[in-house]
Formats: C-alpha cells, structure tokens, sequence
C-alpha cells in the first residue's frame, strides 16, 4: 500500500478507534478478519493507508486486487508472495504463503491487506485464510471492500467476503464540520458552514468527490451565489460518456429531469422531453445507472442517485439547449415559484418584466416569512433587473432576507458587493443590520444614524419601519429599555398594523417597557398583543420575548413553555436566530427550574446550531448556562471550554459583554475565588445607563457581586451597594431578586456578627422562595445561612441549615457545592467522620482547614472556602503542625494522604 504521506485524515477517529481494538484482539486470539466496506471514493483505502502508517512495527503484506486479474487464479497471492505459486491447491498455497512471511521477533500480528478484494480470486482468498489458521502467530486480515458490489464480481467471492462479516467497518460519509476541516487543510479555505453544509449534500459527504472540488473549483466561487454546484472533472466525463451511451430519447428524459430539479413528476420530465416512448426511456436510463424511479403520494417521480449526478447532467447542457428546455419546463411546472425560476433560468439578458413579477413573488412570500424564497426570489430579479438602482436596491433587500432566513454567511458574502452600492438608507440599513448581528455596536450604529438621517419616512415609511426595527434590534441588545420603546413605537406608527416590521417590533416591545421597570404595562403589551399575533414567523417572536419577559418576572413555568414553542424552526419558517435567542433563555429557565441536564442539553444543541449560523451575538448568552452548570456539576474542562467561547469585551453589547462576566463570576463563585468574582463583574457596575442592568429579574449579578465583596472583607462597600438594588425589587414586589439580594445581605450582617439581624435576613429570604421553583436559588440562600450561623458558633442550627443545603444542591448534580457542604458539616462538628489515626486529634475546624490545605489550596483559598479569614486559617495550620509534629505544608498533605 501507498504511505498515506501527509494528507491529514478527517473525521475518521471513530473508524481508526474500531481497526486499534480489533487489532489488539489480533494480538490475543488469532486470527482475526476485518471487512473495511463503503462506497466508491468514501476513503476506505486511505483509511487503511493511515492505519498501517500509525503502526510502522506491523509486517504487513498488501495485495491490491483488480478486475481484470480477478479470472486468474492464485493472483493475489503471488502478488503476496512475491513469487509464483508452484501448486494449485489452496492448502498448499497456505503452506508457501505460511513458509514466505518471514516472523519478526515478539508476538506482533501480521497484517494482510487486500485492496478492493471484491475483485479478489477465490482461489487466493481461500489460501489467505487457510494461511493466517497455520500460522502459529497471531494475523489480522484487512479486506477492503466496495458496499456495493460491481457487476462482474464473482458470487462465490461474495460469499466469501460475507461469511467474514463478524468485524465489519463502514466508512461513513464526512459531515460539515469534517468538510470545512478538509477545505482547511487542503485549500487553506475557510469554508462558511452553510456552503460546507451544501457541499456535503451535493456530494453525500464523499471525499474524493470534496477533495476533487475543493482542489479543481476556485476558492472565490465557495463565497458567490451558484444556482447548481459545480462537479469533479473527473466525475462529469464519467457521467458524460454514460450519457453518451445512452439512445436520444432517454438522454433528452434525463437532460429534462435535470432541468426540473427536485424530484420531478415522470410525467412532467416526459412531456418536458417530448418523447413517444417514456417508458422504454426510462427503462434504459435505469439500467444504466442515471435515474431512478419512485413514488411520492400516489406520482411516480425520477431520483438522480446523487444531487452531484444532476449537477453533472445539468453542467453538460449548452446553454441554447439550457435556455429552450427552462422556457418549455416554465409552461408545464404548476407551482408559481418553480414557474418564475425557469423562466429566470431561460432569461439570458435582464428582463424588466420579469424581474417585477419575481419582486412581486417575493412580496408574497415575504408576509409569510419565508425569507430563503424571498431572497431567492430577489436575488433572480436583481440580475435581471436594467435600472441599475434598483437592481442595487433589489440586492440589497435580497441581503436582508437572506439575515431573515438566518443565512448570515450568505448574506455577509453579498457584503462587498452591497458596501460598493452609493449610500441609501436602505443600504446603509442592511448593511447596520448585519453589523449588529456580527456583534459590531460601532458599526452598526454609524450605519443606522446614517440611515435614519439621510431618510424620509413622509416618503418612503417602509424603509423607515425597516430603520426603526432594526433599531428596536439594536435597542435590546444594548439593553437600553427607553430607547427600545421609542423605535419600537415609531416602527408600530410608520406603517399598516398588520404589516410585519410593526408585529415584530410590537413583539419585542414589552421587554423594552419591563427593563425601564414598566413591567405592568410590558404583561398588558404582551395580552394586548396575544390576541392579534399571526401563526408562524411572527408568533416565534412573540413567544420568544414574552418566555424571556416570563423568566425575569418570577414565572419560570410559563417561560418554559413559551420559549419551548418559539425554538422549532422548520414548521413555521420560523427563524433560527429567534430560535436560538429561544433557546439561550430556555436553558437559563431549565438551570433555574433545577433541570440542569435538560439545560445542557439545550446549550449543546443550540451550541451545534450557533456553529452554523455565524452569530457571534447570541453566542455568549448561550455558553454562560454551559459554563455555570458544569462548573457547579464540578465538570471543569466542559466548563472552561464554554467560558472560553463565552468571552466578550466591554466593547461589546452589552448582551454580550454581561452574560459573559456573569459566567465569568460564576464559575469563580465555584471556586470561592472571590476576587476573581470582583474583576468580572466590577465592569458592570460602570455600564450606562443603568436602569436595563439593574432592573431586577434580568441579569442576577448584584448578589453575586455584593457575596463576593462580603467575602473579600470589603463589607461596608457590600452595604452600600445593595441598598439601592434592595429597594428596586422591594418596589416591583420581585421575590426572587429580593430572596437573592438577602442572601447577599445575610453575609453583611453575619460579618458584622449581627447574627439575629442575618438569620432574619435569611429567613426572609426563604419565605420569598417558598412558592417560587427555584431550587438553586433555594440551596444557595441556605448554604450562606449556615455558614454564617456556624461562624457565630452555633454549630447545631448551622449544621441543620448545611443539610438542607446539602440536599437541596444534591437533588440538582451540583457536586462542587455538595462537597463544600461536606466540607462544612466536617467543620460544624457534629458529622464528623472520625480517623483512626492521628488527624483524629484536630479539631473539626483544624480537620477542613488540613484537609483543603493538604488538597492544594492557598491559605487564602482555604480561608474563602470556609469563610474565615486568612489570620484563621494560618492559626489553625500552625496548631496543626503542633500536634503533628510536621513542619511543612508538603508534610502535611503526605501524612494526610497516608491517613486518609
Ligand atoms: N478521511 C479523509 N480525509 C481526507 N481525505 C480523504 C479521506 N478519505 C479519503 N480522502 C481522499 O479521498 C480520496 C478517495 O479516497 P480512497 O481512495 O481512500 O477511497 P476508496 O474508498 O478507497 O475508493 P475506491 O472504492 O474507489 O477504492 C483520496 O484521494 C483521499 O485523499
Ligand atoms: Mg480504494
């Protein structure tokens, strides 16, 4: 076999895993008999190729098997051997195969290779594995195989592959992500994923078809609009020849099958090709292999094998030939937008009239919302537009239904073309749109000044709606609740109620009004709104806005609900960005109904969808959730990968920057790194203007950031902080704010040793949780209640307290905190497991303070683990020392590890 050379394998790694184990059952009972299977090209060879390059210590003996040597007998083990066979036998062939191989020293298996041992000749396939039974060493037999067989392979040698099907490998098709790896290595291309995605289509995820292509194709074309793909040079002569074969009248039935595109109507691709025959014609394209017939509700319909078949049919047509078949295939199509697009195709110059038609088309199909037909649609009617306005003023809006399908990639390789237009409002609005998807708040709000001034909504109030929506868009994720409400009530009085910039910007409305503390009037939007909102595109929306307005004021139940039903996409053409700003919130209600594991499951699937859609805005709202559920399930490498990807700067929006801090503080939080808390949320405390921050129910960070104040000692800034965020949710009546504020304001009066003012605090806090869902919320509260009661001493309610703690973050997975617990309970005292050794000596506090120091942790670690103060912690060590007679802290953590 060849040496793989530096061709890097893609995707393989669930493949390369199955051959090691079958290899090291090799090494154990010989022999064993691997069939390596998959279609023509999918990699099985080089698959093999890198297998035996990993393992150079293997003797390896390959034969490469091919059609036209498959009538010799014993072929294949000459080319074994190296040598002519002097028998005819099989069993003497074994012998001389057995006698050749030359044993190395150790027990290595040998390793037998055939190459497409579909053309393999029984005679040698029965001495190979006759063979590999004399050895008295362990062997391994690769048999490389097509999984569908070519005509001509012998029946007896099929049944022979079959009977050694214990150990089978099949080669899968590469999927998107392994296509933009290969794009990567190959071309040095950075492949959008929405192209790769159709590439994998195209090419059902075959890799000498991809690497063809991304070799052959000019790495310009993977970022233009292309109506058909291209295809492998090698791949179109080889269905040109079989065209070639073919009688007039079954190539005239393929040629119209691929105009029609989709799986057309065998009727429809008759009459297309006016033939007399259909039936004889297709019975000839079936037998050769171009077409095959099925059956969809009762129509017989043609399927091309592979999308990458018609591409080659399609790319064969001249273009006269191009242009008449579209024009005939535009008369027989019903479906309106199938009729436009023939004719579209069949318009070689521009074609006003046409074009208007297609604008029109895509006005329907836009009250819909369905924005892939739209921006197709436009982008045909642009091209075949004269006026060069508004040909620019088509594209653009073609552009902006594209961001309204979610395909930004899409959508951001327009961009060049669409920056190179004059300024227009319209442009410039598209242009801020997609800034802001991009998460460029600089950008995006020059472009929408520039907009909104050069404008006149008496004149043109459509683009002037489209300005403000884009403005209520970028409103919310600056989170600036006054100005949301502004543009969202301009885009609601420009245009006709019914008209979608108003219900969209009617939609997001209420979360405006909530986060400037109008939340009476932000619920009675959303009733008002409710009984007017439309099915489909619009009601994502809406469902979206009102789960998340649901999760911060204190009703997590209905947002479970309500943003459950806004994340599906495909029935109702919704959007995936929508969806995935659904899905963002529904993993933050799951973490705060106690279902983390569903919340994970919602950060991973919307983390898949992310990776698609080229929306960096969305991005750390949905890895905050990841971060803080595995870090407190004490999953760090998940939980240091989401906060990775969580990050964002100050320069940010801030529905960027905050969750990212907030993940940040969070995971800190875990690790009672209390200064680390600080840094990350500090930032916050500076962002302007303040009402949307600090809002209560949005964004829990005041008591997080006011705990960790308390815990770095600075507890008269703590003070000072809270009270103004206390008598925010005191007047908006929010039990939860109130409930997490007084686990932050329970630590104060603990660490002024007021202990009757903190037990009130946090029983005050407990009873605001009573009828609230919100088992974390819950656990924390009494976790920071017993430690402050065990700090005062009062060891038995403290430990009462620590239990129900305990349970409560138990119930949830939340480990890391279930051993702080422990921790804690060691140190109350009263559950103390005792050692039989030495360590029994300590006292329970001595006990936590060892058992964390010896883990590794700083005096100040240890000190903001059990909330006492560094001073402590080192007297307790030094009393430690004492009774151990130890003097270091390496001594230490060997005799505590000896004893425990
Ligand atoms: N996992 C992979 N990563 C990168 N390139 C690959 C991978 N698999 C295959 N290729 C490339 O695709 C091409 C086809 O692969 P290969 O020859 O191994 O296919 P095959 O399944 O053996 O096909 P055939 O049945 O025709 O022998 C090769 O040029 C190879 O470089
Ligand atoms: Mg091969």
């Amino acid at each position: 076999m060849r040496d793989p050379g530096n061709i890097e394998l893609v995707g393989r790694s669930r493949e390369l895993a199955e051959l090691e184990s079958i290899l090291r059952e090799a090494g154990e009972n010989a022999p064993v008999v691997v069939v390596v299977e998959g279609v023509p090209g999918i990699g099985k060879t080089t698959l093999v190729e890198h297998f035996l390059a990993a393992h150079p210590d293997l003797p390896a003996f390959s034969a490469v098997c091919t059609p036209w040597a498959s009538g010799h007998p014993f072929g294949v083990a000459q080319q074994l051997l190296g040598a002519a066979v002097t028998s005819e036998d099989p069993v003497d062939v074994a012998r001389e195969l057995v006698a050749a191989v030359d044993p190395p020293a150790g027990d290595v298996p040998f390793v037998f290779v055939l190459d497409d041992a579909q053309w393999a000749d029984l005679a040698s396939l029965q001495a190979l594995t006759s063979a590999v039974h004399l050895l008295d060493r362990p062997a391994m037999i690769v048999l490389v195989t097509n999984s569908e067989p070519p005509e001509g392979v012998p029946a007896d040698v099929l049944d022979l592959l079959d009977r050694h099907r214990r150990h089978r490998i099949h080669v899968r098709p590469l999927d998107a992500s392994d296509t933009r790896r290969l794009a990567n290595t190959l071309a040095h291309l950075d492949l959008p994923a929405p192209v790769a995605h159709q590439l994998v289509q195209h090419t059902a995820g075959n890799p000498r078809h991809l690497t063809q292509l991304l070799q052959e194709v000019d790495p310009s074309a993977w970022s233009q609009w292309q109506p058909v793909l291209p295809v492998p040079r090698t791949f179109a002569a080889k269905v040109q020849s079989q065209l070639s074969a073919c009688s007039a009248p079954a190539r005239a039935l393929v040629e119209s099958a691929a105009v029609l595109a989709g799986d057309p109507r065998f009727a429809d691709a008759a009459a297309l090709a006016g033939i007399e025959h259909p039936v004889e014609a297709l019975d000839e394209i079936h037998r050769a292999g171009l077409l095959t017939v099925g059956e969809h509700r009762g129509v017989t319909v043609l399927t091309f094998p592979s999308p990458l078949t018609r591409a080659a049919v399609y790319r064969s047509l001249g273009p006269i030939r191009l242009r008449d078949l579209h024009d005939h295939a535009a008369q027989i199509v019903e479906d309106e937008g199938r009729r436009l697009d023939h004719r579209a195709a069949a318009a070689p110059f521009a074609d006003p009239a046409l074009a208007d038609e297609l604008d029109t088309y895509s006005a329907q199909r836009a009250t819909v919302g369905a924005w892939s037909a739209v921006a197709d649609a436009l982008i045909k009617s642009s091209r075949l537009t004269v006026d060069r306005g508004e040909r620019e003023q088509r594209l653009i809006r073609a552009v902006d239904a594209l961001v309204g399908a979610s395909n930004l990639p899409q959508a951001l390789a327009f961009a060049p073309e669409i920056e190179s237009f004059p300024e227009s409002p319209l442009r410039d609005a598209v242009l801020g749109y997609l800034a802001i998807l991009r998460g460029r708040p600089a950008e995006a709000d020059l472009l929408l000044t520039q907009s909104w001034t050069a404008c006149d909504p008496g004149t043109d109030p459509a683009t002037a709606a489209l300005i403000c929506q884009r403005r209520v868009l970028d409103s919310l994720v600056r989170w600036h609740g006054p100005d949301l409400v502004e543009w969202a009530s301009r885009a609601v009085a420009l245009v006709d109620p019914g008209d979608p910039s108003a219900v969209e910007s009617a939609a997001i409305m209420g979360l405006g009004l909530a986060a400037t503390g109008q939340v009476v009037e932000a619920r009675a939007a959303y009733d008002t709104l409710s009984a007017k909102i439309a099915l489909g595109a619009q009601s994502q929306r809406f469902d979206m806005a009102r789960g998340w307005l649901d999760l911060a004021l204190d009703d997590p139940e209905s947002a479970r609900q309500e943003l459950e039903s806004a994340v599906p996409t495909a029935f109702r053409m919704g959007s995936t960005r929508i969806s995935l700003w659904a899905q963002a919130w529904l993993a933050r209600t799951q973490f705060a109904l106690g279902d983390w594991s569903g919340a994970i499951a919602t950060v991973d699937r919307a983390v898949h969808q992310l990776e698609d859609a080229a929306l960096d805005l969305v991005r750390p709202l949905v890895h905050w959730t990841g971060a803080q559920t595995h870090a407190l399930r004490g999953n760090w490498p998940a939980a240091h990968e989401h906060l990775r990807l969580a990050a964002a700067s100050s320069h940010d929006y801030p529905m960027m920057f905050i969750p990212s801090s907030l993940a940040r503080a969070q995971c800190a939080e875990v690790q009672a790194d209390y200064a680390a808390v600080i840094r990350a949320l500090e930032p916050l405390t500076r962002l302007q203007p303040r009402e949307g921050i600090d809002e209560p129910g949005f964004w829990q960070w005041p008591d997080v950031y006011a705990n960790a104040l308390v815990m770095a000692g600075r507890v008269d800034d703590a003070d000072t902080f809270l009270t103004p965020h206390e008598e925010r949710a005191a007047e908006r009546g929010h039990r939860s704010a109130m409930a997490r504020l007084g686990y932050a304001r329970g630590r104060v009066a603990g660490a002024r040793g007021d202990i009757d003012a903190a037990r009130d605090v946090f029983e005050t806090a407990l009873t605001h949780l009573d009828t609230l869902p919100l088992p974390y919320d819950r656990a924390r509260v009494n976790f920071a209640y017993g430690q402050t009661l065990r700090r005062a001493g009062k060891r038995r309610e403290a430990d009462a307290v620590m239990q129900a703690a305990r349970e409560g973050y138990f119930a949830l997975g939340a480990t890391s905190y279930v051993q702080r617990c422990d921790r804690e309970l060691k140190a109350g005292g009263l559950n103390l497991k005792r050692s039989r050794f030495t360590l029994e000596e300590l006292t329970p506090q001595e006990r936590a303070v060892t058992e964390l120091v010896a883990g590794g942790a700083s005096n100040k670690e240890a000190a903001g683990e059990l909330f006492l103060s560094v001073k402590t912690v080192q007297y307790h060590l030094t009393r430690v020392y004492a009774k151990l007679g130890i003097r270091s802290r390496s001594e230490l953590a060997a005799q505590f590890r000896d004893q425990e």
